[in-house]
């Protein structure tokens, strides 16, 4: 399974703190924002992994990121020319996917939650069977999302992007596993009216074909975006409020990457001697010392 962080954008509802920088740079607490979407993957056991980003932003996140194999990762990196939609990342990246099952993570979502392994890996192995996944999560204002609606057996009925009269309040995040036939679903896709090509329309493809699985995360899971300054801060002040209660963080590459066998000792002491003299590096030679905790 391969996978996709879109990490484009104009980031204008930040403007202007994406005066100068990408959205997905911006600080989320104690770490990049591109941090939480890229550990999801990689949780999902995910390794090689494209960025796509715009032509501004792509030195500073090769800066941060380089070729991943300091987290055990294979990164490469696309640029989109100019905003086109969430599903152009498939037009642009056919070639990556190159005819196998991919996720795609929005690079300014963050998920968080117990289990949320366990259902990252059904959705791997049921894409990887062939068909699509995407999870959903009740919101106050679903009018600003991708919505789906369900019958009374729990399937999905429908899937509208952005509707002004939502069916539900179940919004699609920005979390989405699908089978080879996403790159001819995204090539044949036609630009909406906001001038983009909409992920809805290729998950609705899907649900046409009775292809789309539709996983809800309930209420203990925490799906949050980061598009506005207050949605930037609710996220941040989530972060520090769980790591300073537990003592453990959220969306630590390092610590991810020692967990699921993508480095070793090895590979963590470097971690340690790279990011010394932080607290981060700090929390890194503790884990390093002692392990994981919890
Ligand atoms: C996009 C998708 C939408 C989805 C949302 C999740 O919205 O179009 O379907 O619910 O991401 O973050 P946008 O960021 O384009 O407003």
């Amino acid at each position: 399974m391969k996978g996709i962080v879109l990490a484009g954008g104009a980031g204008t509802r930040l403007h202007p703190m994406t005066a100068v920088t990408s959205k997905q740079l911006m600080p989320v607490y104690d770490k990049p924002l591109i941090y939480y979407p890229l550990t999801t993957l990689m949780l999902a056991g995910v390794r090689e992994i494209l960025i796509v980003t715009t032509p501004r932003d792509l030195s500073a996140f090769q800066s941060l990121l380089s070729d991943g194999s300091q987290w055990g990762l294979s990164l490469s990196y696309l640029v989109q020319p100019t905003p086109g939609g969430i599903a152009q990342a498939y037009v642009l990246g056919a070639d990556f996917v190159a005819g196998g099952p991919s996720a795609l993570v929005l690079g300014d979502n963050l998920f968080h939650g117990d289990g949320l392994v366990e259902r990252l890996n059904s959705a791997v192995r049921a894409a990887e069977g062939g068909g699509a996944t995407v999870f959903a999560h009740q919101v106050r204002d679903p009018e600003r999302y991708g919505v789906v609606d369900f019958d009374s057996a729990g399937r999905a009925t429908s899937i509208e992007e952005k509707p002004p009269k939502p069916r539900s309040n179940w919004a699609v995040t920005g979390l989405y596993l699908y089978d080879a036939e996403v790159v001819e679903i995204a090539a044949n896709l036609k630009p909406s009216s906001r001038g983009e090509l909409e992920i809805t329309d290729v998950n609705r493809a899907y649900l046409d074909r009775g292809r789309l699985a539709v996983e809800r995360l309930g209420r203990g899971f925490a799906w949050l975006d980061t598009g506005t300054p207050e949605s930037l801060l609710d996220a941040a002040l989530f972060v520090r409020t769980l790591e300073q209660r537990q003592g453990v963080k959220i969306a630590c590459p390092e610590e991810v990457a020692h967990h699921m066998g993508f480095i070793d000792e090895a590979g963590l002491e470097a971690a340690v001697a790279r990011t010394a003299g932080s607290d981060y590096g700090r929390y890194l030679a503790r884990y390093l010392e002692f392990g994981r905790i919890g």
